[in-house]
């Protein structure tokens, strides 16, 4: 009961895109990797493989017609680097963790983002409103012990989506799954049949594949 009240929570949140998209369906891809320097703490995750190597990583994303990298505040410039040029940044402002430090708290998350589509400037422009900012706190109090570390919650699957432009038709590589939470999302947003059993959890439950207790919240 408490899975299926999750699964429509989550449906709801993520909504469903607005309409097919004129012109040929885009390749899109996510990217989630463990934050640089944080791998070691999805040791004994299935897909653990260690230190993500970002420079093939971002090699691997511009095959794309459009593509998202999630990263830390502390590793921005570093990746950024690596980019190539065209490059944008969206953030995502979480909330800070609860943590000792001696400089202020990080409390947002950057995203890298290229290509995608724009706006159709045949629609009106309220319909077509994205915004480079998301303000979508997520409380590390309320989320299960055995949390996939850096579950991403439907608001931020929206928000991610429209980033790019995404529509029916598209297809989405979401090419660190951990939870499984980014691909349920795409599937509600397509509206597509998901016949995974994953899609009767909601992000904050541990799946099968990739169940790590929380420790905090670097990812
Ligand atoms: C931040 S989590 C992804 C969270 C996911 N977006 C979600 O919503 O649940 C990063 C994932 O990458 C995996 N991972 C860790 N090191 C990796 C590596 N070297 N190569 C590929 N995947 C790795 C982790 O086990 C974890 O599942």
């Amino acid at each position: 009961m408490r899975c299926r009240q999750a699964r429509h929570r989550f449906t709801r949140t993520v909504g469903a895109a607005p309409g097919v998209a004129a012109g040929h369906p885009l390749r899109l891809a996510y990217a989630d990797p463990p934050y640089p320097g944080n791998a070691r703490l999805y040791r004994g995750h299935r897909d653990y493989a260690g230190e993500v190597d970002h420079t093939a990583l971002i090699a691997t994303l511009a095959s794309y017609d459009g593509w998202a990298l999630s990263t830390s505040a502390a590793a921005l410039p570093t990746v950024l680097a690596l980019c190539p040029p065209g490059v944008r940044v969206a953030a995502w402002h979480r909330g800070e963790r609860p943590t000792a430090s001696r400089w202020p708290l990080n409390a947002w998350e950057p995203v890298i983002y290229h290509g995608g589509r724009p706006n159709d400037p045949s629609r009106p422009t309220g319909a077509t409103r994205r915004l480079d900012s998301l303000i979508h706190g997520v409380s590390p109090m309320t989320t299960l012990p055995s949390r996939v570390i850096g579950a991403k919650p439907a608001a931020f699957c929206r928000w991610l989506f429209d980033l790019l432009g995404a529509q029916p038709g598209d297809s989405l590589d979401d090419l660190f799954p951990g939870s499984g939470a980014v691909t349920r999302a795409w599937t509600a947003f397509t509206n597509a049949p998901d016949p995974s059993p994953q899609a009767l959890t909601d992000t904050s439950r541990p799946s099968p594949r990739d169940a790590t207790p929380h420790r905090g919240d670097a990812t």
